[in-house]
């Protein structure tokens, strides 16, 4: 399986780190509260990287992958992406920089409800700078559709498919624009365990074949399976380790032995696929 990673964009840059940050700091300020969310954090990510960033609730990590994201901007520090200062780009900038550069997965997977799986997907097509035609859109979505092997389900909209498969498409609809990153904010938070290893073998494939990705977890056991660990305290971060990565599908191939254990988690809302019945 290969990702259709436009990865020409980044060869021959392998010493520019993709994303590097220095003092960068964010802080919210109303007339009523003010908080320093991210105060000074220096980090580099090379292309390649699976990093996951851990650290308690309130710690700054989605302030952190919203700045890495372009999706916001820091009060002060800065930021290159991919070797290009991005700190200071307009609000139109950065939104051009994003759909070229970032893809997204969140916890609530933030799906179209009434929308088939395929359509999802090919949204963030139709607000790409790429001029596509309707063909050419629709067979890129239909890739990534089977890159997260989700194929058979392209016609079924979110409430037909389990909360696995929804945070497939999800992953899809971040990879048909052929990103070099993915920023995954608690991909698996609403997942049961097993579920979530599948999603994280699926993170792992993508980054074998040279995704970058950033996932935030809660999870010391998720953590596990990523090549570096980052903990996020008050705002800084407070460890930043290599690790020998866990293989996810070596997990998921040893599941039976504990799942006995996990009966007792086991927990039909998440775990049942209305979408295999069809
Ligand atoms: N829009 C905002 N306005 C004011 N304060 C905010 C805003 N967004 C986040 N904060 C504050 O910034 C700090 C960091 O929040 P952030 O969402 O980055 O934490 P987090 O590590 O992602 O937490 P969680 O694990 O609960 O998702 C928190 O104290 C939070 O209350
Ligand atoms: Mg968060």
């Amino acid at each position: 399986m290969k990702i259709p990673a436009d990865q020409e964009k980044i060869a021959g840059k392998s010493d520019t780190p993709l994303l590097k940050i220095h003092g960068l700091k964010r802080s919210y300020r109303t007339e009523t509260v003010s908080v320093d969310a991210l105060r000074g954090i220096d980090l580099e990510i090379r292309q390649g990287e699976f990093v996951a960033i851990m650290g308690a609730s309130g710690s700054g990590k989605s302030t952190l992958m919203n700045i890495l994201g372009c999706l916001d901007r820091p009060t002060e520090g800065s930021f290159f992406l991919d070797g290009q200062q991005v700190s200071n780009l307009s609000r139109d900038e950065l939104a051009s920089v994003r759909n070229k550069t970032i893809g997204f997965v969140f916890q609530n997977f933030h799906l179209l409800p009434r929308t088939s799986a395929l359509e999802n997907v090919e949204l963030p097509l139709l607000y790409s700078s790429e001029k596509l035609s309707w063909k050419e859109l629709h067979k890129r979505a239909t890739e990534a559709l089977e890159i997260v092997g989700l194929s058979e389900r392209a016609r079924h909209t979110p409430s037909e498919l389990s909360g696995g498969q929804q945070q497939r498409v999800a992953i899809a609809r971040a990879l048909v624009t052929r990103p070099s990153i993915l920023l995954a904010d608690e991909p698996t938070g609403n997942l049961d365990s097993r579920t979530s290893l599948e999603i994280i073998g699926l993170f792992q494939q993508l980054n074998r074949d040279g995704l970058t990705i950033l996932m935030v977890t809660h999870e010391p056991e998720n953590a596990r399976f990523a090549q570096r660990v980052i903990v996020m305290r008050d705002g800084l971060i407070q460890s930043d380790r290599t690790i020998p990565p866990r293989s996810a599908a070596e997990a998921l191939a040893n599941w039976k032995d504990v799942d006995e254990d996990q009966e007792a988690d086991y927990d039909p809302e998440v775990s049942e696929s209305p979408g295999d019945a069809g």
